[in-house]
């Protein structure tokens, strides 16, 4: 989908992927040292704005000014500041070793798009930064719900993690995410690393 349609999908009042963090980032960030973070593809910023109210120092970046625009009320009405970008991702040339966390929630690009991006994020991490990738598994076409039916577009944890060249892989795996109002969970890729 283009950033025209990702608009017309935001375009109501309410939160598409509402106002809380995703369980998985608050299950992986516990207990890191907050310092300065980049989200990619941050839709309505419910994770930027959850990691900055956590004292993390965010930059969060998508290419829907429909849902920047929701993201900056977000952190209004929960007082705290990020620093807001609308961008392509596919021609985002990020700062090298800028951040301490680097986080990609459910963006769903074709294969080369989606390596481009995760050599960007590479790039950006500082020494000791944690790459955090989450979004819809392969597996989800058979096995769970949600998520975009081209099978090219989803992910594979061993495919990802293949990809992130000089990071340390802490986690690599399928995760079940409960979906409320559905009788089967959604699977997700997690990968989890670090720059060394
Ligand atoms: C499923 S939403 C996830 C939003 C957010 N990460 C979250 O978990 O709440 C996918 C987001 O990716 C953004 N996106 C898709 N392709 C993009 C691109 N090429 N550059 C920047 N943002 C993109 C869309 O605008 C959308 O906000």
């Amino acid at each position: 989908m283009d950033a025209a349609h990702w608009d017309e999908r935001y375009a109501k009042a309410e939160l598409e992927w509402g106002p809380e963090p995703n369980h998985f980032l608050v299950q992986e960030i516990d207990g890191m040292e907050p310092g300065r973070a980049l989200d990619l593809a941050a839709g309505e910023g419910r994770n930027a704005v959850w990691l900055a109210a956590e004292g993390w120092n965010v930059t969060a970046v998508d290419f829907s000014r429909v849902a920047i625009d929701k993201a900056r009320l977000l952190a209004e009405r929960r007082g705290v500041e990020v620093e807001w970008m609308v961008a392509d991702l596919r021609d985002f040339e990020a700062p090298r070793q800028e951040f301490d966390l680097v986080i990609m929630f459910y963006l769903h690009l074709t294969a080369p798009e989606r390596r481009k991006v995760l050599g960007q994020a590479i790039e950006t991490l500082r020494p000791e930064g944690t790459l955090l990738v989450v979004g819809h598994d392969r597996a989800n076409l058979t096995d769970g719900v949600g998520g975009p039916s081209d099978p090219a577009l989803l992910l594979d944890a061993e495919e990802v993690a293949s990809e992130l060249v000089g990071l340390v892989i802490d986690r690599a795996e399928r995760v079940v995410r409960p979906v409320k109002g559905s009788d089967r969970d959604a699977l997700d890729t997690l990968v989890r690393a670090r720059k060394p």
